[in-house]
């Protein structure tokens, strides 16, 4: 039996806004919210509200000790990079959120790579790293192999760009020096994507349905990186193109690295999202994020049946061994609608209406309500979840609802549908 429970969510997007839907099914949750800007789904479920920036941990806390909050529940990677959970554990509020030194698994890509070396984890890329944009160009220069380049630290899924895809050597000479910071040099991994979210109290990994987001811009997968376009999920929480032998690997190397954060002294709690290359030869990490994806969240928040106040509960008490979680057995697609022009140059304060949403999930993220009008925001605007028995439906459900709104906003209408799956299935078939 769960009693009165003060909690806290720290975020604005479409994520956080699914992160309150669920735990807004337990009645006696109350709702607070931390954000930099008012998402009007968050506001319309929460108790207050706090508009502050999600990295100023004193004024978070300062919040939750006036409001007796007693558990966060974490969205973003910046507050986790700013040590916004060190602060609150140390005021005694209980966050589903690794502290900083553990969400350096997202924040700081060379101190992943070392762990997974250190601790002889399976689906570690080779890997270099590079102090200056001089050394990584001597090494660039010395090999005519496709690799991808990223920025060390963070850059909202932005920064990476892989020889052969996005530029060539000579182009990847040059965009070496435009980095900041170290920089990862790694293998160009080929095969298909897929994402494996866990719950993890320290020691207990509970996984989540399996979801493939859709990076790029435009239909067909083409055009510049982005947070992501929107997601699908199927009914037996798999795909078709990531065996048993697949997902089982997967999970374990999910699991070793959460033991190796323990064995460093850094226990890792909160959301462990997996980012895997299936390739020829089986699942390769392509990045750890300490936190759920967006709009990977949606997908699988939507599923979840469980009381999810209850398993925020159990992660940060370190007893998610013995809590019911259970995800419905359903497909869910989402669709995200952004900006025209986004994410390059996009168009702001758009008025946007919406149309007939029949049974699809509506989930805010950077838009402003005006009485009955949405405004959009440079960033995602708002998403749609269909939920279906199988993928067609959910997709459906999710196009209608997308595609009924009208103003300066589009979405990728190629995402959950039968035909983008089943190229998915053909790519792994050609590589194995
Ligand atoms: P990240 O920000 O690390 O998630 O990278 C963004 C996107 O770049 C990923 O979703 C992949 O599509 C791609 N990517 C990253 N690393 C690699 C790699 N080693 N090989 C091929 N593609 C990659
Ligand atoms: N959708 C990818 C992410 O949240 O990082």
């Amino acid at each position: 039996m769960i009693t009165d429970s003060n909690i806290l969510i720290v975020g604005s997007g479409g994520r956080e806004h699914a992160i309150a839907r669920a735990l807004a099914r337990n009645p006696q949750t109350r709702i607070f919210a931390a954000m930099n800007r008012m998402n009007p789904g968050i506001a319309e479920l929460a108790y207050k509200v706090l508009i502050t920036p999600e990295t100023d941990a004193e004024s978070i806390r300062n919040f939750c000790l006036q409001h007796k909050v007693t558990y966060a529940c974490i969205g973003p990677e910046a507050p986790l990079e700013a040590g916004v959970v060190d602060t609150l554990t140390k005021a005694g509020i209980k966050c589903m959120g690794p502290a900083k030194e553990a969400a350096k698994i997202e924040t700081d890509k060379t101190f992943c790579r070392n762990l997974m070396k250190k601790h002889q984890i399976p689906g570690l890329p080779e890997f270099y790293i590079f102090h200056s944009g001089t050394d990584a160009e001597s090494f660039l220069r010395k090999t005519t192999k496709e690799f991808a380049i990223k920025p060390s630290g963070l850059t909202g899924g932005k920064g990476v760009r892989i020889i052969g895809e996005h530029l060539d050597h000579d182009q990847a000479c040059q965009y070496v020096h435009e980095l900041a910071g170290d920089i990862v040099i790694e293998e160009r991994l080929i095969g298909e994507e897929f994402t494996l979210q866990a719950f993890v109290d320290g020691k207990t990994l509970v996984p989540m349905p399996l979801v493939q987001d859709h990076k790029r811009a435009y239909e067909g997968d083409f055009g510049p990186n982005t947070g992501g376009m929107g997601s699908y999920t199927l009914p037996d929480h798999r795909f078709p193109f990531v065996s048993d032998d697949d997902y089982n690997q997967a999970f374990s190397i999910m699991k070793k690295t959460v033991n190796a954060l323990a064995a460093e002294g850094t226990p890792y709690i909160g959301i462990l999202y997996g980012q895997f290359m299936n390739t020829a030869t089986g699942p390769m990490v392509i990045e750890f994020n300490a936190r759920f994806g967006d709009p990977e969240a949606m997908n699988v928040l939507s599923l979840l049946s469980s009381d999810f106040t209850a398993i925020v509960m159990a992660i940060t008490s370190g007893t998610l061994e013995n809590a019911e979680v259970v995800f419905a057995e359903k497909a869910t697609v989402c669709k995200y609608l952004v900006p025209e022009g986004y994410p390059d140059a996009p168009v702001t304060d758009g008025k946007l209406v919406t149309g007939p949403e029949n049974s699809a999930i509506c989930y805010y993220a950077s838009v402003v309500k005006e009485g009955d009008h949405l405004i959009t925001q440079s960033s995602r605007t708002m998403a749609y979840v269909g939920i279906g028995d199988s993928l067609q439906e959910a997709e459906r459900i999710a196009e209608e609802a997308a595609s009924a709104v009208i103003g300066p906003v589009r979405h990728r209408r190629d995402i959950g549908t039968q035909m983008v799956l089943e190229k998915r299935v053909q790519h792994m078939k050609e590589i194995r």
